[in-house]
């Protein structure tokens, strides 16, 4: 049997004992594109299809990027919470004063590896201006903003367009709404969420909709001031560990 494996992104093909030079593949979309991307009906045929994490690929954003592998666009959620799972007091409260160095550090960290960074436009208007060494997306439908790209597209064709770009991974920066819009889309594979120690009582929540998703948890680490910087991977199979 060809050693034909799911998963969303290549560079996770490690986490396959036994398929670390799979060609990846996923369902009809990713099938499709990978026949568009060269690969041959024989080799489909026999595939043995593990789908990890279990979603469905969005059509045009898997690359071929050798004989045998397909890599996705990787796309993660990071924010910062109050523990008791606020973003912000109200849609002008910047987190800059109530975050830890850590969770900054990561912050900057990640979305500068991301080289780009999407938001939306009340989220936008909380900063001093564009982010730096990033290419700064913002959802709006009327609004235009110095240094930033104004976009109202489907989560997916965003993704689409910034694979095409060269982009390989994509930060979603928030607020609660663009968090829920991409969320729904099921097009996010990780989440950095940091909980710092503060209570709000009431406030904006990471998301505004009714959602349910499964989620693995990667890793964790605590930072000085006792904010915990949590790492988890959405589990789209809807099963989650030690279920
Ligand atoms: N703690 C954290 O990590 C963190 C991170 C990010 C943000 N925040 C906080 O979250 C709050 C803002 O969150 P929010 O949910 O109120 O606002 P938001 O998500 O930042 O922005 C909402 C705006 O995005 C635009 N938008 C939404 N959906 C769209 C679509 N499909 N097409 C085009 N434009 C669309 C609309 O802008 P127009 O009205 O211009 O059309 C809408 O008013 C702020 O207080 C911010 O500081 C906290």
């Amino acid at each position: 049997m060809a050693d034909l494996v799911a998963v969303r992104n290549a560079s996770r093909r490690a986490d396959i004992p036994g398929h670390e030079n799979a060609l990846i593949l996923s369902d009809d979309a990713a099938r499709t594109t990978a026949i568009a991307c060269g690969a041959t009906a024989d080799k489909l045929g026999d595939a043995q299809e593990i789908l990890i994490p279990g979603r469905p690929f969005v059509r045009g954003i898997i690359r071929h990027i050798g004989h045998s592998i397909i890599q996705a666009m990787n796309c993660f959620i990071i924010a910062a919470l109050s523990a008791d799972g606020c973003i912000a007091k109200d849609d002008k409260h910047s987190p800059f004063n109530w975050t830890s160095k850590e969770d900054k550090k990561r912050f900057i960290e990640f979305t500068k590896k991301a080289g780009v960074v999407v938001m939306g436009s009340s989220t936008y208007a909380t900063l001093p201006g564009a982010l730096k060494e990033r290419v700064n997306i913002v959802y709006s439908r009327s609004k235009k903003f110095e240094g930033a790209e104004v976009t109202a597209k489907e989560p997916a064709e965003l993704l689409t367009e910034l694979e095409g770009r060269g982009f390989k991974e994509v930060a979603i920066c928030g607020g609660s709404h663009i968090y829920t819009m991409f969320m729904k889309a099921k097009v996010v594979d990780r989440l950095f969420l940091t909980i710092e120690p503060i209570l709000f009582g009431k406030g904006v929540n990471l998301f505004n909709e009714d959602l349910l998703f499964h989620m693995n948890l990667v890793s964790t680490s605590q930072a000085e001031n006792g904010a915990l910087l949590l790492e988890y991977a959405v589990d789209y199979k809807g099963v989650g560990k030690g279920k």
